[in-house]
């Protein structure tokens, strides 16, 4: 299996975004948790786009894409100190802090290098973002953020530290959502919050309203890049701040397919399989969310439909990419594409069952380029090491 990203795509998808909020001042950082490829890194970067981090990892894969540490905002509630030193030593631009524990450690790192950390705190808002519960994260029994109770007695506490330079205001709210109505009721708290703290002597210059936009998989009908930028940016009429946006799935979600190859196909006198080389190791969507992704034989056939599982070669009955699906006769050596697989697809694969992780490819026009290569068995064991003691026995 392979997964394959259209760099014209993923430039179409970013300009649009982009475009959209260009009434307003404005930045998109790139949520790199959807799609972390070097690649695509490098090609978004050269656009203009600046990285939503919440990793060391994602910090060395930014700056060796090519992007400057000053375009790299960083959320995450569990930042470590070797994270949160990093990400200062490259002067990221801001860290979303989520805790008071995780603010004093900022604090605690930034005076043992003697620069003074930017940043903003993220509140949870307590907002239903209508989506899977897996996803939502802006709902008050989610880890995430703080209060607008707390955020407020944070902010006057970060304040006071000289080593902290409250730059900010964050939220994110959940991811797939398919209406505005959720991101507009998340920027009228933020906003009432923002009067407040000004009101006491807060001085901030930007609101990161993270990412969460949907896309179409199946039948959903989320609103444009258009519709939902007009909708904030009337919110924000007035609001003399800079605008950061973090969207991961609207950008590479629809640019990336996986495409597998059948290698059996079977039936049980009650259902029917189609076993593919892909699995749940390289897409987690369908098992993990029940998540729904076209597939699409990649030879137009004229075949009759069959109503079948589409599954992979792992030992668990989670492992499917569909079931029930209605899908034109397949035979051993056919190829399918995975639709809608450039957003969380190879990010969240595995080695689950010790299977090599698949390739990346990237296209553009009639070029093509493997951007990452498939895995070897060597690769699975790297850093493994038997113990002396239990050699030679
Ligand atoms: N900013 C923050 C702080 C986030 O936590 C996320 C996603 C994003 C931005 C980007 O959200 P997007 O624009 O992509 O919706 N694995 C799940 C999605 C998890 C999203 C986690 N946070 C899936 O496959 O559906």
């Amino acid at each position: 299996p392979f997964y394959l990203y259209s760099a014209q795509t993923l430039t179409r998808h970013f300009t649009v975004f982009d475009k959209a909020f260009s009434p307003v001042p404005h930045m998109v950082c790139f949520a790199v948790k959807s799609n972390s490829n070097l690649a695509v890194l490098s090609l978004l970067a050269g656009l203009g786009a600046g990285a939503d981090i919440v990793s060391g990892g994602e910090l060395f894969r930014v700056l060796k894409a090519g992007m400057p540490g000053d375009r790299v905002v960083y959320s995450g509630v569990g930042k470590s100190a070797a994270e949160i030193r990093m990400a200062l030593e490259n002067g990221i631009l801001m860290f979303n802090v989520e805790g008071l524990q995780e603010m004093d450690a900022i604090s605690r790192e930034a005076r043992s290098l003697g620069v003074k950390a930017r940043i903003s705190f993220r509140v949870n808002p307590d907002v239903d973002p209508k989506t899977h519960p897996y996803i939502s994260t802006g709902l008050k029994k989610n880890k995430f953020g703080l209060s607008v109770d707390q955020a407020r007695k944070a902010y006057f506490r970060a304040m006071d530290d000289e080593w902290l330079d409250v730059v900010g205001i964050d939220c994110h709210i959940g991811s797939q959502l398919t209406e505005v109505g959720p991101f507009v009721h998340a920027l009228r708290r933020v906003k009432d919050l923002v009067e407040e703290l000004r009101a006491g002597g807060v001085t901030l210059d930007y609101l990161d309203l993270g990412g969460g936009l949907g896309i179409r998989y199946d039948d959903e009908s989320p609103p444009g890049p258009d519709q939902y930028a007009s909708a904030l940016v009337e919110e924000l009429a007035g609001m003399d701040l800079t605008l950061i946006l973090e969207p991961g799935r609207v950008i590479a979600g629809n640019a990336g397919i996986l495409v597998t190859r059948v290698i059996y196909t079977k039936e049980n006198g009650e259902k029917e399989f189609v076993i593919v080389d892909a699995a749940m190791n390289d897409l987690a969507r369908p098992s993990l969310y029940d998540a729904y992704h076209e597939l699409l034989p990649v030879t137009r056939t004229s075949k009759g439909k069959r109503v079948v599982d589409v599954v992979g070669p792992i030992c668990e009955t989670g492992d499917f990419l569909a079931r029930d699906r209605a899908m034109p006769a397949l035979e051993p050596g056919d190829l399918l594409a995975v639709r809608s697989a450039g957003a969380y697809g190879f990010t969240m694969s595995s080695n689950y069952n010790s299977r090599p992780r698949a390739a990346e490819v990237m296209v553009m026009g009639d070029r093509y380029q493997v951007v990452r290569s498939r895995e070897t068995f060597e690769d699975l064991v790297r850093g493994e090491v038997i113990p002396p003691w239990l050699q030679g026995r």
